[in-house]
Order: structure tokens, then C-alpha cells, then sequence
């Protein structure tokens, strides 16, 4: 199979760096051959600072896929799907580059972004930042251990790559920056956070079928498909905040272009009356895109000046 992005399956860090890009007119032949340098750019810094541990991923919005490969486009790609139902708003915010750089050192991801700016110049404007960092053991800051029913081992690779084709190797991607109600939250007690959740808080074990409520979140986010088989996701969700805002930059790689909106529908509609989804009453979606993760090769490919 063609090589993968390394960071859509890596483990998780201390530290994130995301970066939302749109691009100029007129430059997809040099943005092009800029984004085929990048995967030796990151392998090059992942060589330097090896006890880092760093990764990076480069993924194309589904929009500005169109004009940046017109000859060949990902089966299932499509923008961001905005929801509004009753007061869950989902917006999309559309982008044209997202580029994900995670490592243990802050400073290594700063090191990268000034590569990046450096490579891409002009042909590109930064729209967002986003800086993240891992909270205690893996935790969201509503104080929820974060990723624990994520696929594990060779799994990860199963649920996050197409297995073949022209695009095997790649991953579809949603983002979306969750700004949390964390004053709202920390007022509610503890055995009912869990109860939203659908996990305990300091252990982070998951409710029985009995004692979990149908409002929960891992009751509407456990889902499966039509042959019975589960709806799974390869999570690199990270918190971000300050003392004036806070939150999960949510991050989400599938080889499967639908299971993320089939989950996020259930969430945000659920499927009776009164059970959708109730952390979304103490978290709201300001920002969401959608974009696909090209394999190595495939960037590295369509570089060259045929
Ligand atoms: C602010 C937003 C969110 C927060 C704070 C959050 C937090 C959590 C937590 C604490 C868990 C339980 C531990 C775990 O297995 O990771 C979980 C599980 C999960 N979440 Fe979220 N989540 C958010 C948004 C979403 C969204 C938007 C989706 C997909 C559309 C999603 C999909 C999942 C899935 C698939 C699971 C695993 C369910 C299972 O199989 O048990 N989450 N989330």
C-alpha cells in the first residue's frame, strides 16, 4: 500500500500545532510542488529531534481539492456538513490547507510552522492557530479522559486508510474547534457528568447498557452501520485554551468518507424526541471543515511537473 502521512496514526503528544490556511489564486501548480516537499520536511524534522517524537499531516479542503487535483478526486469527499437543529448549530468554515504538526516539544512545532511559512510564502494565507496541549492523563478539560474507545494497534491504520486504489493510504478528515461552557459544566455535579458522558470521570469506565442514559454521549457516538458492523473513527482530538477561552480542537481521520456524519447527526438530531446528545448543551461548535489526507506518495507524485 502506498505510504500513509505518519501523524494520522501516531500516538498522542504533549504538544499541537494546527494551522488553517487558505490559498491564493493562481498558484496550485507551485502549491503543488510545495506540498510534495512536505512529507521529507517532516521526516526530515522527525530525524533531528527524534525524542520528540514528531509528526505531521497535510490535508487538502474539499473544496479547493477541485482545482488543486481536477484529474483525479477522492469517492465521498464532500464540504463539511453544517447541521442546525433547535440550538445545535454545527457551521461549516471552510479551508483550503490544514496542516496538523504534534510533537512532545513546543518548540519543534514552532520550528516546523516557520518551515511551512517559509515553503508556501505568499502562495498562502494563515487563517487560524491553533495551539493544543495534552491535559493530565489524555484528558478533555471537562475532565473526561479523551480517545480511550479509539482503535488500537494494527486496527488504527484499518479504521483511519483506504485500503487500495488510486487514493489508498489516504483519510478523510473533519475538524471542528469546540469553544467549552466550562463555568456552566464544573456547576454540575460530578455522578451527573458522568451520566452526559456515559463514562465514569476518574477511572473513565464505561457504563453498562442499563445505567447509561440515552442522552449520553458515547450512546449516540457508538453507533453501527447497516451490516452491524461499528461506525469507528481514528480520533486526534487535543484541548486548546487560555484563561479567556477553552476547548477541544476535535480532529477526526476515517477511511470511510460518512461515519463521521452519521455520528455527528446523532448527536446534534438524535433519534426520538429529547435524546440528542447532551455534552452538546455544555460545548459549541465554532468552526467545522472537511478535507482529505493524500497518501505520501500521492503528494509526492502529483509534485512533478508532468
Ligand atoms: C467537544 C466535543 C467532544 C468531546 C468533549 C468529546 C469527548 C468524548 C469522550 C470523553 C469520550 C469517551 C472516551 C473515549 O472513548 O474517547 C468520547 C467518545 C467518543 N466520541 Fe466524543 N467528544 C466530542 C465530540 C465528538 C464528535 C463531534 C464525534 C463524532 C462526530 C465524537 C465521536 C466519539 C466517538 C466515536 C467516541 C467513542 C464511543 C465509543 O465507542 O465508546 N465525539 N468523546
Amino acid at each position: 500500500m502506498a505510504k500513509e502521512q505518519w501523524g494520522i496514526c501516531a500516538e498522542a503528544n504533549l504538544h499541537g500545532l494546527h494551522l488553517f490556511f487558505n490559498a491564493h489564486d493562481g498558484y496550485e501548480p507551485v502549491i503543488r510542488e510545495a506540498l510534495s516537499q512536505l512529507p521529507s520536511i517532516f521526516n526530515e524534522l522527525n530525524e533531528q529531534f527524534s525524542e520528540a517524537m514528531f509528526s505531521g499531516v497535510v490535508a487538502i479542503g474539499a473544496s479547493f481539492w477541485d482545482e488543486l487535483y481536477p484529474d483525479h478526486k477522492p469517492e465521498g469527499l464532500k464540504s463539511f456538513p453544517a447541521m442546525n437543529h433547535e440550538e445545535r448549530y454545527m457551521p461549516a468554515v471552510p479551508v483550503d490547507l490544514y496542516v496538523q504538526l504534534r510533537s512532545d516539544r513546543q518548540d519543534v512545532n514552532y520550528i516546523a510552522s516557520r518551515r511551512i511559512t517559509a515553503l508556501f510564502g505568499e502562495m498562502i494565507e494563515l487563517i487560524e492557530q491553533v495551539p493544543c496541549f495534552r491535559y493530565l492523563d489524555g484528558r478533555d478539560l471537562t475532565g473526561f479522559v479523551d480517545g480511550t474507545e479509539n482503535p488500537k494497534g494494527r486496527k488504527r491504520r484499518e479504521v483511519a486508510l483506504i485500503q487500495d486504489g488510486v487514493f489508498a493510504g489516504g483519510s478523510f478528515l473533519h475538524v471542528q474547534r469546540y469553544r467549552h461552557h466550562l463555568a456552566r459544566w464544573e456547576r454540575v455535579p460530578t455522578e451527573e457528568q458522568e451520566l452526559i458522558i456515559g463514562r465514569t470521570k476518574i477511572d473513565d469506565i464505561e457504563m453498562s447498557k442499563d445505567d447509561m442514559p440515552e442522552f449520553s454521549h458515547v450512546k449516540h457516538a457508538s453507533m453501527k452501520d447497516d451490516e452491524g458492523q461499528s461506525m469507528e473513527l481514528m480520533r486526534q482530538s487535543m484541548p486548546y485554551g487560555n484563561l479567556n477561552e477553552q476547548g477541544l480542537l476535535f480532529v477526526a481521520y476515517c477511511a470511510n468518507p460518512n461515519n463521521f456524519e452519521r455520528i455527528l447527526y446523532n448527536m446534534v438530531y438524535g433519534s426520538d424526541e429529547g435524546t440528542y446528545d447532551h455534552l452538546l448543551n455544555y460545548t459549541t461548535a465554532e468552526t467545522g471543515a472537511a478535507f482529505f489526507a493524500p497518501s505520501v506518495d500521492f503528494l509526492v507524485n502529483q509534485g512533478v511537473v508532468h
